[in-house]
């Protein structure tokens, strides 16, 4: 009989052999930091195929990254994912793991701040050069290609003006050049469109926003060809980032409802961009399914539905005045600010304090970020009782 303090660590006892053990309703949580193992063969199985340690693979994560790749790679059956620790750490070692001293990134110049933080600061003193160009000058992009550009960097639709890239006509500049195309697909989510589909050779998605939802989950995926993503993973290894099991676990059940969900945000955002339209207190709508969007036959061509294109999108009110844009957000009663996207309650963000409050007001305003600026990540509210919340406070910008 052992004492007290050795039972409490070895004593397990459950219905190992239970008949369905395997089919939990839902997925379970392994926050397990090892599986042992009894026997030498058994171990040289694990490494091969199952379960060691946990920053080389855990069931919570290889069971997220198999979703990933069912979700952005669904018919291509030599994709695989890599599931990581935040979108940051996603594109840290995409970065890391294929490109070296020497190399050149063409990156479009309306990114993610850190994502260009990342190049500039991190990238930049390893020896990669960075140039930025803007995306929607194909001529601009192809006139920046360098004999050493290994990667050309871009997001699927830009932050926070919404820039489209035509993404057919970047994979053949890609293919054509020798580079690797790395879409980060955040602002879309794989519900909304799939560039590898398209000829992408890498996709990158922050899980952190619409693809969890709810606020409460710090994740990124890589998805392309198993090549690449074993190059991508054995970086990560070392980079410390793979995902931790508790946000995989979480991860795994927000994407259950994920479809429906997002869904509902791009159905939402289409419906408010027609009426912000409709509205003199706005000035320009930032959605690709308006009419008069600049980009509107980019739209055209990369999508079908004007209702399954993305959430996310950025009005120009009728003021800069600051008293009176204040004014509107503490009117809005749902609406509210919180420096983040993809959520299910509507939220915004004001650029010109928030993501852009570094950039010069010229380049700024070259961009078309003006302080009358708003980015509005849609929710999957009852769309009549948002539009009536932005209505009601429209008034304050008069
Ligand atoms: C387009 C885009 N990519 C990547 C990231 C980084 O994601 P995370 O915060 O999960 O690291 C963000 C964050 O806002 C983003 O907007």
């Amino acid at each position: 009989m052992a004492h007290v303090q050795t039972d409490v660590l070895y004593t397990r006892e459950y219905h190992e052999d239970a008949i369905n053990l395997g089919k939990p309703e839902a997925f379970p949580y392994y926050p397990a930091t090892a599986f042992g193992a009894t026997a030498f063969e058994e171990i040289k199985t694990a490494y091969k195929q199952g379960y060691t340690y946990i920053r080389t693979n855990n069931p919570d994560r290889h069971v997220l990254e198999g979703l990933m790749t069912k979700l952005e790679a669904p018919g291509m059956d030599d994709a695989d994912s890599a599931v990581l620790s935040s979108g940051m750490a996603a594109i840290t070692a995409t970065c890391a793991a294929l490109l070296q001293k020497g190399d050149h990134i063409l990156s479009n110049r309306c990114l993610y701040g850190e994502t260009i933080e990342l190049f500039d600061l991190f990238f930049g003193k390893l020896g990669v050069e960075t140039t930025y160009v803007d995306f929607s000058d194909l001529g601009a992009v192809k006139a920046a290609l360098k004999p050493n550009t290994k990667m050309i960097y871009t997001e699927i639709c830009a932050n926070p003006t919404i820039d489209l890239v035509d993404l057919p006509a970047l994979v053949t500049i890609a293919k054509d050049a020798g580079a690797l195309l790395v879409v980060d697909n955040t602002f879309c989510s794989p519900l909304s469109i799939r560039p590898l589909e398209w000829g992408a050779d890498i996709v990158i998605n922050s899980l952190t926003k619409f693809l969890s939802g709810h606020s409460d989950i710090l994740l990124g995926a890589v998805t392309a060809n198993r090549e690449l993503i074993h190059k991508i993973y054995d970086f990560s290894l070392f980079m410390g980032s793979p995902a931790d099991p508790f946000p995989a676990f979480q991860m795994i059940r927000a994407l259950e409802s994920a479809p429906m969900r997002i869904e509902r945000q791009m159905y939402n955002a289409a419906k408010l961009a027609a009426y912000f339209e409709t509205d003199p207190r706005i000035v320009k709508v930032n959605h690709p399914s308006v009419e008069s969007f600049r980009q509107r036959d980019i739209a055209k061509k990369l999508w079908k539905d004007d209702e399954k294109i993305t959430g996310m999108m950025s009005v120009e009110f009728c003021t800069e005045n600051d008293a009176k844009i204040d004014a509107f957000m503490k009117r809005l009663k749902f609406v509210h600010y919180a420096p983040t996207l993809g959520g299910m309650r509507t939220t915004m963000s004001h650029p010109v304090t928030s993501s852009h409050n570094t950039t010069p007001d010229d380049v700024r305003r070259a961009m078309g970020i003006t302080p009358a600026l708003m980015r509005i990540s849609v929710g999957i509210e009852n769309i009549d009782d948002l539009i009536e919340d932005f209505r009601q406070a429209f008034a304050e910008l008069e």
